[in-house]
């Protein structure tokens, strides 16, 4: 266990590390990159790029120790990261990468504070947060590997059909090369897929799983990122799989993962609540799937709120589950007519999804509750299900991006 003195220093230092957070951040990538090139395929460019809102990994990292005396706080987050971690096959092997890089940064934002004493006490303390994350991440490799149809690292899938959902995502279905059967997996749960970089190295991207499990394919429904104006450039991964990724094809997948899913095995009343805002409707997608099939008496309430018909993903698909259950309610939100005043037509409306909206369709506020979308989606939906006073055991969410980003923006 870590010592009380470690304990003591790490707290009193982080705050000025959290301080000159931009700063940390800055030194690590910049230091890791030159003197570790080889960790750099494992981050997300865009990510990096747009840094100012998004609290990188070093930051990250300090948060995290300075909860070292409160291991529930950490205890939720380790599965999240530790899930994101095997997603993108980060071994043991990279932590003292990571852990050396980030001291050597640390030394340089604490200047003369840095004492001997305070890095072996930072060491420590990454050390400690290391060994759990490299143990959780060791039993999430061996269960991904030794479950029926499973695999490690990154195998190659072919694309068996290819089928535009809207006017801006299309479904891949893909099965594997070699013709193996595929894996169970959680609805809700991601996989990575793996592609050549412009700059001849390879790049990865996650993407939710849209079916239900048990299907002859593994299905991913992607968004054509544009480009917008001159400062934000199109989308690598999202318009190469559009453009350039067709029938017969193939791309390598690293296998499902993800701490955001829905327990099929699960029997209670209590009403199910799907929120999906845009292409945050894939993990929803194979949870109200999965959920029609294995909980058919439970009452399932399913709003997609989206800029227009046009761009919205699965609404035939959707339309067809509405007749077919009536333990299901349907509802579509939309943004781009916004006027004065919500019109309400049917199952649809204007506007977007808010509490008001929730409330009149769920049959009473005590539900579980479902959701993914894009970030001030995301923040509202939190932070009103937080003022009813729902049970965080009863409200998940995933988000396409690191977890800080929206814990900071909210
Ligand atoms: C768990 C998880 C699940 C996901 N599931 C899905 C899913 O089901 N469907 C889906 O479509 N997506 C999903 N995503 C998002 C997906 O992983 C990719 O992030 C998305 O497809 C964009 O990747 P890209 O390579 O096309 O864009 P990138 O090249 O990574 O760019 C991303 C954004 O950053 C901007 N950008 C890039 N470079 C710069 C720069 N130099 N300066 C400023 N801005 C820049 C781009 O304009 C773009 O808007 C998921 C993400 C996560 C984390
Ligand atoms: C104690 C050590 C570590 C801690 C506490 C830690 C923490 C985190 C956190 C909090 C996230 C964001 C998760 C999310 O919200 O999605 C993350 C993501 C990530 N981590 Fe770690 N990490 C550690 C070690 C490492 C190591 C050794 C690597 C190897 C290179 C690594 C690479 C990554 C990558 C690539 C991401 C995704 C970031 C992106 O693509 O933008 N981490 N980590």
């Amino acid at each position: 266990m870590i010592s009380e003195n470690t304990i003591a220093i790490v707290k009193s230092t982080a705050p000025i590390l959290a301080e000159h957070g931009e700063t940390l951040t800055r030194h690590f990538y910049q230091r890791m990159f030159t003197h570790n090139p080889e960790v750099a395929p494992f981050f997300n460019p865009a990510n990096q790029k747009a840094g100012k809102q998004q609290r990188a990994l070093a930051d990250a990292i300090v948060a995290y120790a300075a909860n070292i005396d409160n291991l529930e706080v950490l205890g939720s987050a380790v599965e999240l990261i530790a899930q994101k971690h095997a997603s993108l096959l980060i071994k043991p092997e990279h932590y003292p990468i990571v852990g050396a890089n980030l001291l050597a940064s640390i030394r340089e934002v604490l200047g003369e504070g840095a004492t001997d004493a305070v890095i072996e006490a930072w060491g420590e303390a990454y050390g400690f947060l290391a060994d759990i994350l490299i143990g959780r991440e060791k039993q999430i490799y061996e269960e991904n590997a030794q479950k029926p149809g499973g695999w490690e690292g990154f195998k190659p899938f072919r694309v068996v059909r290819k089928e535009k959902e809207s006017s801006n995502i299309t479904s891949f279905y893909l099965a594997s090369a070699d013709g193996a059967p595929l894996p169970a997996f959680k609805p809700g749960q991601y996989i990575t897929v793996r592609v050549a970089a412009p700059d001849g190295g390879t790049t990865m991207r996650n993407y939710s799983l849209s079916d239900k499990p048990g299907q002859e394919w593994l299905r991913i429904s992607v968004k054509r990122e544009v480009a917008a104006e001159a400062v934000t450039p199109a989308g690598y991964v999202s318009n190469l799989l559009h453009d350039a990724v067709g029938i017969n094809d193939t791309i390598e997948l690293a296998p499902p993962c993800g701490e955001f899913f829905l327990d099929t095995s699960e029997q209670h009343e209590r009403p199910l609540v799907l929120l999906a805002a845009g292409v945050g409707i894939t993990p929803i997608m194979s949870i109200l799937l999965s959920a029609l099939e294995a909980m058919p008496n439970r009452p399932i309430v399913f709003i997609h709120g989206s800029l227009n018909k046009g761009v919205q993903a699965f609404r035939k698909t959707v339309d067809v589950l509405a007749e077919a259950h009536s333990n299901l309610t349907v509802h579509y939100r939309y943004s781009d007519a916004l006027q004065p005043g919500i019109t309400r037509e049917g199952s649809t409306s204007t506007g977007f999804i808010d509490a008001p909206l929730i409330e009149s369709f769920v049959p009473s506020r005590d539900a579980d509750y479902y959701f993914c979308g894009p970030q001030p989606f995301m923040i509202g939906i939190y932070h009103e299900l937080l003022k009813w006073g729902i049970p965080p055991a009863q409200v998940h969410f995933e988000f396409f991006g690191p977890r800080q980003a929206l814990e900071k923006a909210a």
